[in-house]
Parts: structure tokens; C-alpha cells; sequence
């Protein structure tokens, strides 16, 4: 069968490379892709959000999938799009229909889920400009740290925590006039938690699920976890701390009743969930959802994956995910981002990128880039993941590190304490 992704970062070079493993694909399509992707497949110029283009293009080359790698697509409705379309609806689409996709797109939205549905999650209160006064009051009912939140998405970047009470209020009334737009037009002002914190991600056909293996991010760009937020600099599977007793917490206190929760309440979810966790005093509480795998987790996690990704996909399409075998991989899985110099903040593109074809025993996925003249060049912050096997993590990380040197680019910088706290 021929399947369409959509995408274009490391995530779908990961999903990419698992995908045309399967021996049930015949074409692989990736839009709008990178110079990683057009490796494996077929990069198609259309943005993962031009739905009508994506129409057009499914229906010229007999796409019989569609899988959605980020979330905009997602929350801007590419799921109902295809299946209110009396073309479109026979092809499936993975990932959830536009309602699902709020369990992202609306942080207000997948905090009453929880609540509802009686999932662990810190204790909140959503405000407004109109109820601005009543922010104030309730941030003088909390202890620092604050923890203020855009409900809307804001690219990763709408949660601030802040430890000063008078820091805080003028932040959630900046927020309330539009500091990330219309994404922060509602704010979640929540209870701060403190733990360690790791990423689980479920398939699910809206009635079964199945959870791949979990996988720690590290985010911060500086070592020892410090400086801004990124994207994600790197990621380990498995986490030691996730250990069987914790994940059988996750499983019948967060998985059950969020599938169970979805299917009662009538939300179309046939597709990944990401439960970004944190586990408190031993107990496993949810930070927040995602509609879509992690990036870079899925540069790891898909490692670990023995078998074939299609048929799980087509379990999820067609209801009888349950009928699916997950087998995983034992080994550790790592992966190591390279990044541009000056991300997150500003940063060169076009950069000639050298050394990829010296990479040995590591799997290289391209997250930023593109080709030209010839070259494989920077067109991202995060540029290239390392991806490794190891009877360990230290094995794993040493053979990343290894040919996280060896690939080279101008302003090149990772980070070499990836999985430092494991
Ligand atoms: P989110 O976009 O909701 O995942 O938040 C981004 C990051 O902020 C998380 O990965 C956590 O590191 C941190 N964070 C979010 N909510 C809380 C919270 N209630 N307590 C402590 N840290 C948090
Ligand atoms: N690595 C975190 C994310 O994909 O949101």
C-alpha cells in the first residue's frame, strides 16, 4: 500500500525509517519531508496543513494511509477533513479527529478531561482577562513556584514558571494581553509539582491500546539541564525509574481511563497519545498530553520497535489493535541531537554538513535539513539525531557521542550529558 506522512522534522525521519520496513508498503510519501526523508522515500512539496493539496495528491497517487507526525495538522483538522470527504473518507487517517487533537490544542480542555475522567494531574484554574482579579487571588492561594500555562499552542514555548508572587501577576496578566497571541488568551495557572519526568506514549484504535517503550527528554539546551527550553536535545529508552511497578500505575490509572474516557465521552481517537508524565513521590502524575509522538523520543522509541510498525497502524485504523502484536526490542535505545549554534534563539542556516557518510553503527536522522547544490545543508535548529543501540545506555550514548563528532557543520553543538541523571 502506498502511505502518505506528514511532516518533516527527526520524528519523521524516525517514523519514516520504521515505516518502510514493512514489507505491506509500496510507496512512501513524506510531505513536505527533509533531505533524511527523501532518503527513504518520496518527498512531496506540500505543507502538512494544505489540506486540499494533501486531497489531490492522495487521490492522484492512490494513498491508501495517511500518518500525521506533528500536531498542527492535527488540531487544525486533518483527520475529519479526510473523513467528511466522500473521496477521501476510505483512506485513514492516524491521529485523532479535531475534538481529540484539543487534548493538545487546548491545555483548559485537557485539564477538564483529566479531571473528569478522575486522571492525576496538578490542581488548576483557568482564567481570562475578564477574570484577571480572580488570577491575582488565586496565585496568592499558591506557593511559589508559579506555574503559568498558555492554553492554546504556542511552539513549546507558553509555559512560564516563575518564583515571585508579583513576577508571576504581571506575567499572567501579560500572557492575558496576548504575550503568545490568541494561544494565551486563556491561561491554566497550576500547582507546581516536583519530579522527575518522563514521556509514555500509547497507540490506541479508540477501544484497545498498546504503550511503546517510554523514553526521557532532555530539553534544556545547556548541560546539567540548564538554560532555555528547546525542542529536546536528546532522549533515552528505556528510563530506569519508569520500572514495572510505576508503569502498571500509568497503565491503570492514566492509559485505562483516558481510552476508556474518550470512547464515553464520543471523542474519534484513533491514533498516538503522548503522556508527557512526572512522577512524584513515586507516583505518576500527568503534565500534560500530546496528540502525536515526542521529538526526539520517537528518534529512540522506534529503535525499540520489533515489529512491524504498518500492521500496529493498520490496527488502529481498522479497530483490532488488540488482534496486534507489540514486540519491543530489549536493548537500549539513545538518541543525540545537533543542533545549530545560537538555538533556540537565532541561528545561521545553510550550512554544509559533513561527515554522514562516516557514521558507522549509529542510525543518523535528519530533523533540520534540506539539499542544495549538492550538499546537505542546516535548515533548522535541531539539525541531525544520532541514534544508537546499546546492551546499556552508556554503550548507546558513547557510540552517539562517537559519531556526534564526526558529523560536522559550522556553529555544530550538542549536548554531551544526555541520559547524565539515569
Ligand atoms: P508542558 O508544555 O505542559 O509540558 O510544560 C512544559 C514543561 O514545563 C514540562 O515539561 C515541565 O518541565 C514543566 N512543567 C509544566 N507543568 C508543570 C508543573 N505543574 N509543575 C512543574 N513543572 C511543570
Ligand atoms: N519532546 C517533547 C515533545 O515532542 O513535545
Amino acid at each position: 500500500m502506498n502511505i502518505l506522512l506528514l511532516g518533516s522534522g527527526g520524528r519523521e525521519n524516525a517514523l519514516a525509517w520504521k515505516i518502510k520496513q514493512s514489507n505491506k508498503v509500496d510507496k512512501l510519501f513524506i510531505a513536505p519531508g527533509n533531505a533524511g526523508t527523501a532518503l527513504i522515500g518520496e518527498n512531496v512539496n506540500i505543507s502538512a496543513t494544505d489540506f486540499n493539496a494533501l486531497k489531490d495528491f492522495s487521490l492522484k497517487n492512490n494513498v491508501k494511509m495517511v500518518v500525521v507526525g506533528p500536531e498542527d495538522p492535527l488540531v487544525k483538522g486533518v483527520y475529519d477533513f479526510f473523513k467528511n470527504d466522500d473521496q477521501l473518507k476510505s483512506i485513514p487517517v492516524i491521529g485523532p479527529s479535531k475534538v481529540g487533537a484539543q487534548l493538545e490544542g487546548s491545555k483548559d480542555f485537557a485539564k477538564a478531561f483529566m479531571l473528569r475522567n478522575n486522571i492525576p494531574t496538578a490542581a488548576y484554574k483557568s482564567f481570562t482577562a475578564e477574570t484577571l482579579e480572580d488570577g491575582y487571588k488565586f496565585l496568592e492561594s499558591l506557593e511559589a513556584p508559579y506555574v503559568l500555562k498558555a492554553d492554546g499552542l504556542a511552539a513549546g514555548k507558553g509555559v512560564l514558571i516563575i518564583n515571585s508572587l508579583d513576577e508571576a501577576k504581571k506575567e499572567l496578566k501579560g500572557m492575558l494581553d496576548g504575550m503568545f497571541g490568541d494561544a494565551s488568551k486563556t491561561v491554566v495557572i497550576e500547582e507546581f509539582l516536583d519530579g522527575i519526568e518522563c514521556s509514555v506514549f500509547v497507540l490506541t484504535d479508540g477501544e484497545s491500546y498498546k504503550i511503546l517503550p517510554e523514553a526521557k527528554d532532555y530539553k534544556r539546551i545547556g548541560e546539567g539541564d540548564t538554560g532555555l527550553n528547546t525542542g529536546g536535545m536528546g532522549a533515552v529508552s528505556p528510563v530506569p525509574f519508569a520500572n514495572e511497578e510505576f508503569m502498571k500505575k500509568v497503565e491503570e490509572r492514566i492509559v485505562i481511563p483516558t481510552v476508556k474516557g474518550l470512547k464515553e465521552e464520543g471523542i474519534e481517537y484513533k491514533g498516538f497519545i503522548f503522556l508527557g508524565l512526572i512522577k512524584v513521590k513515586g507516583e505518576p502524575v500527568v503534565i500534560e498530553y500530546n496528540v502525536r509522538m515526542g521529538d526526539p523520543e520517537t528518534e529512540a522509541v522506534m529503535l525499540r520497535v520489533k515489529s512491524d510498525f504498518v500492521d500496529l497502524l493498520e490496527g488502529m485504523a481498522d479497530g483490532n489493535l488488540n488482534e496486534k502484536t507489540l514486540e519491543v526490542d530489549p536493548r537500549a535505545a539513545v538518541t543525540v541531537m545537533l543542533v545549530s549554534g545560537g538555538y533556540p534563539g537565532d541561528y545561521e542556516k545553510g550550512k554544509v554538513i559533513t561527515g554522514l557518510d562516516k557514521v558507522e553503527d549509529s542510525i543518523v536522522f535528519h530533523a533540520g535539513t534540506t539539499e542544495k547544490d549538492g550538499n546537505i545543508v542546516t535548515n533548522g535548529g535541531r539539525v541531525i539525531a544520532v541514534s544508537s543501540y546499546g546492551n546499556n545506555k552508556e554503550e548507546a550514548l558513547a557510540q552517539s557521542f562517537k559519531n556526534a563528532k564526526i558529523i560536522d557543520f559550522e556553529g555544530k553543538y550538542f549536548r554531551s550529558d544526555i541520559g547524565f541523571d539515569l
